[in-house]
């Protein structure tokens, strides 16, 4: 069984992402990151740490901006304005999930398209859909890039996507079509999910739940792609199960699969951006 070792495959991107950074430093621009980071959330105090050290490293400038979870939506509107008219900033990110009495989806269609490095924004939704060049979510563009580099093609092949989040399994799925394979769409309410889940060639799980996809509900040499990141009273779990492996041909590790990737694909997406931006 094949490791798809995401931090090997993130540091070569790295080596290709310092050497644009170097590119536009003798032309006097430092990419810029702005974080928006509104409470404080434990899990997205180690997200966010986690992009800003890896930014670090490449050379791409960050912000980050702490405000109280009590901040309304008038004034956050009003940051992320300013940081949209601001042209030393080429990338916004807000950091979700935002507390509850602000309307995510409202504050997200506020960022500007071409700085919205995560891709949320509805143009860029629409984008990937229409497969124009735009800002694509960073998790399935990052799993694209994993699999690219493992030399693993999905053309025909039945991809399985478990999950239908807005962030990773609706633009997976619009991905998976580009790369020609035939998918597969499952969800909370998905009746029999091992009828679908034993069908896949590839079964890329992203729901939250530990440990959740078991050996006995996939076929034999799956490659299989876990987004999951759960914290458990053993430790940080995946959505898929260990003993997987046993029949999978190839799988991401929790940590240092999907999760390296995810964040350089956020980097790669605000050096393009300051490309573009000093073009
Ligand atoms: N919270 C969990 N994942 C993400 C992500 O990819 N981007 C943002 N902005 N917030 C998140």
């Amino acid at each position: 069984m094949l490791w798809l070792d995401g931090k090997k495959c993130a540091n070569h991107i790295q080596c290709q992402l310092q050497k644009k950074v170097q590119t536009l430093k003798t032309n006097g621009i430092v990419p810029l990151l702005k974080v928006f980071f509104i409470g404080d959330d434990a899990a997205s105090q180690i997200y966010v740490r986690n992009k800003t050290n890896i930014a670090d490293k490449i050379g791409v400038a960050t912000e980050t901006i702490l405000f109280s979870s009590k901040i309304t939506e008038e004034q956050l509107v009003t940051e992320i304005e300013q940081a949209n008219h601001d042209s030393k900033v080429h990338g916004i990110l807000v950091q979700l999930p935002l507390p509850e009495h602000i309307n995510t989806q409202h504050i997200v269609n506020m960022i500007d398209p071409k700085k919205d490095v995560d891709g949320f924004h509805p143009l860029n939704v629409g984008r990937v859909v229409l497969e124009e060049s735009g800002m694509y979510p960073c998790t399935p563009a990052g799993i694209m890039s994993l699999l690219s580099f493992y030399n693993c093609d999905l053309a025909g092949k039945h991809v399985v996507i478990v999950g239908r989040s807005q962030i990773v399994g609706r633009p997976m799925v619009q991905l998976c079509l580009q790369a020609n394979a035939t998918v597969t769409i499952c969800h909370s309410r998905t009746e029999h999910l091992s009828r679908y889940t034993s069908q896949a060639d590839i079964l890329i799980v992203a729901v939250g739940k530990a440990e959740f996809i078991t050996e006995e509900m996939v076929k034999p040499g799956v490659i299989v792609i876990d987004v999951g990141m759960n914290r458990t009273n053993d430790g940080l779990r995946g959505d898929v199960h260990s003993n997987v492996s046993n029949k999978a041909s190839a799988m991401t590790p929790v940590p240092g699969g999907v999760g390296p990737m995810t964040i350089m694909m956020l980097m790669k997406q605000t050096i393009e951006s300051a490309e573009r931006m000093s073009q």
